[in-house]
């Protein structure tokens, strides 16, 4: 599940150093419940170094219903970097972490360059490039994860969303306009499965207050309009 706030002119931060919070307190709350049906989330190195979020469920009432259920309180943080630039003090190694030791998924070169620097509160875990994404599904599948959830950044999201890896995608879109030519957007350019004239199937709209929330199955086809 591929999760995402995005700005009315496609943006999902601005350029400013400060975070850009784009949702509102309702859409802040679906998030949360997102990820309280969710296993483990993801999110990639720039985001945690631009952002460092502690990646918690906020309700203390669905923390309290995950246990009840047998859960931990709250989900698996995962990262991913190929350069190994992780600060062992970001706060999704630290805070929250029920589910266990956070894991970093990085290239055979990142586990190097890491060496024994996240040893005390992560496993980093090294993946030849060659089907990067698939390996590190595969591996979170051996470890019972059965829902993960993508909160970004655009690398990320463009790398899912390429290798044609997302069930669904939450898109909501916040009344902003950013304005910014270098500000961060949803996707990069790239090599999306089907192409520019693929239209992903939107299985739910949902204005929250300012916000409104689609949902697209990016693995399912609608019917090409045939025009004029
Ligand atoms: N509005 C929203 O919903 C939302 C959500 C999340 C993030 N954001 C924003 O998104 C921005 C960051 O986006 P971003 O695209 O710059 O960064 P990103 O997607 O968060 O992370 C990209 C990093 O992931 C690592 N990576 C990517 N592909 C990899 C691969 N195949 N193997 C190993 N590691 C890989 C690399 O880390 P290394 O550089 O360490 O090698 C890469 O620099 C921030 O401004 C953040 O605020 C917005």
């Amino acid at each position: 599940m591929l999760s995402v706030a995005v700005s009315l002119d496609g943006y999902i931060d601005d350029t400013i150093p400060e975070r850009l919070y784009l949702s509102n307190e309702s859409d802040f709350d679906g998030v949360d419940q997102l990820r309280a049906e969710s296993d483990a989330i993801l999110i990639g190195a720039e985001t945690v170094r631009r952002d460092d979020p502690r990646l918690w469920l906020r309700s203390q009432e669905r923390r309290d219903a995950r246990v009840a259920a047998g859960k931990p309180a709250n989900l698996l943080k995962v990262t991913v970097t190929r350069t190994g630039n992780l600060s062992p003090d970001a706060r999704m190694f630290h805070h929250h972490v029920e589910a266990g030791r956070p894991i970093v998924y990085t290239t055979v070169d990142g586990a190097e360059s890491i060496g024994d620097t996240l040893d005390s509160v992560a496993d980093v875990v090294a993946i030849a490039d060659l089907d990067f994404w698939g390996t590190l599904l595969e591996d979170l599948g051996r470890r019972g994860i059965e829902q993960l959830i993508v909160e970004g950044g655009t690398h990320i999201h463009t790398a899912f969303l390429e290798a044609g890896l997302a069930d669904e995608l939450r898109y909501a879109i916040a009344p902003l306009l950013i304005g910014q030519i270098d500000a961060p957007r949803f996707v990069n350019p790239g090599a999306f499965p089907g192409g520019s004239r693929r239209r992903l199937e939107l299985v739910d709209c949902t204005p929250l207050d300012d916000v409104v929330v689609l949902r697209y199955r990016p693995k399912r086809t609608s019917t090409t309009p045939s025009g004029q």
